[in-house]
């Protein structure tokens, strides 16, 4: 079986071939950071006007690189992202993959764009295996997931506000980072003494599993303006404020962890390619006896393989005739799946 996925929620454009036998075949991923990088964030009605450039020419080359096959189509599905994400870019990739699939006389699956996350730890080598604690973090996202099996999600936390890649990148706009912040954030965190400013560490003191970032964002501004905004000192808040995000995070999954009875937990999203996060993290297992998986870094952020293999599994599951068909949408639970 051969699954063709196509990703284009947000500003990447992601294309990408998974096949049963041979895994990721082909992998192709164009993002639109330099277009959105004057405006401080990501212009909805340009995205899409981008996808509807890049998407068929990456179809075209994932296709080339996984060579001919002996079948009637080039690949058993097409599966695109259908949901959460700007409905105008969803509507390019699911417009595209239902076209091919038509023509080629194959299924179109509509794909969970948290699910694709949440399951790309299991593209690396060494694959958790279910039950597990999942912590997605994304830039539209903070979850952490009781995940019984595939398919059977259930939310225990998340965001009452800001998602934690959302407060990494504004709190790297109001510093003056060039966008996209986060990763610039983590960059400079490097150079920063992580001890000299104690942020808070939101909804710690708080019975259960949700998550709140914009108290920190606020305490993060008002230190900045009252600050001597030097080098060391951007360096330092930057390395003090992701030292805050790191600790919640991490005390959050060992609730969880705890409160499920789970072993292992699984990081996914852009923020898991977070280096001190994964340190923080393993370090905390490492505690307590508890596994942790992450993807492949270059997969943390959105891509085509993600969605391509959560298509593959569900076909693998349900067969070639199971109605895949969902509508596009801005808002989607993932305990809606099933
Ligand atoms: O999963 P993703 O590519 O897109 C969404 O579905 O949102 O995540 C993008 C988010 C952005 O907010 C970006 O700043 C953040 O992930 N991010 C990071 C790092 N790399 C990406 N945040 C902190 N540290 C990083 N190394
Ligand atoms: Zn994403």
């Amino acid at each position: 079986m051969r699954v063709l996925g196509i990703e284009s929620s947000c500003d990447e454009t992601g294309v990408a071939i998974y096949d049963s036998e041979q895994g990721l075949m082909a992998e192709e991923l164009y993002s639109q950071v330099a277009l959105h990088a004057r405006y401080g964030g990501v212009v909805p009605e340009l995205a899409s006007r981008d996808h509807i450039r890049k998407v068929l020419p990456l179809v075209d080359k994932v296709l080339r690189a996984a060579g001919p096959r002996e079948a009637a189509a080039p690949v058993d599905a097409v599966a695109y992202t259908a949901g959460p994400g700007l409905v105008g870019a969803l509507l390019v990739g699911a417009t595209v993959a239902q076209s091919l699939a038509a023509g080629w006389q194959v299924p179109a699956m509509g794909v969970h764009h948290m699910e694709g996350h949440l399951l790309s730890p299991m593209l690396a080598a060494d694959r958790p295996s279910f039950p597990l604690v999942a912590l997605l973090v994304s830039g539209g996202h903070t979850l952490l997931v009781d995940v019984q099996a595939h398919g059977h999600y259930r939310v225990l936390g998340q965001s009452l506000d800001d998602a934690v890649g959302e407060a990494f990148d504004k709190t790297a706009k109001l510093m003056g980072l060039p966008y996209p912040g986060g990763p610039q954030l983590a960059k400079l965190a490097e150079e920063g003494d992580s001890a000299r400013y104690n942020f808070p560490r939101p909804m710690l003191k708080k019975p259960g599993h949700d998550f709140s970032f914009s108290g920190l964002k606020t305490s993060v501004l008002l230190t900045w303006q009252s600050s001597d905004q030097l080098p060391q000192t951007r360096a330092d808040i930057a390395a003090s404020f992701q030292e805050a995000v790191v600790d919640t995070l991490t005390t959050k999954v060992k609730r969880a962890l705890q409160s499920t009875g789970h072993t292992t937990v699984m990081v996914a999203g852009g923020v898991g390619a977070n280096t001190r996060l994964r340190e923080a993290l393993a370090g905390m297992c490492d505690d307590i006896g508890a596994n942790v998986y992450f993807p492949p870094m270059r997969l943390c952020t959105d891509n085509g393989a993600m969605i391509a293999y959560a298509g593959w599994l569900r076909l693998q599951r349900d067969g070639l005739h199971a109605d895949y068909y969902a509508p596009v949408r801005a808002r989607w639970s993932l305990e809606a799946l099933t």
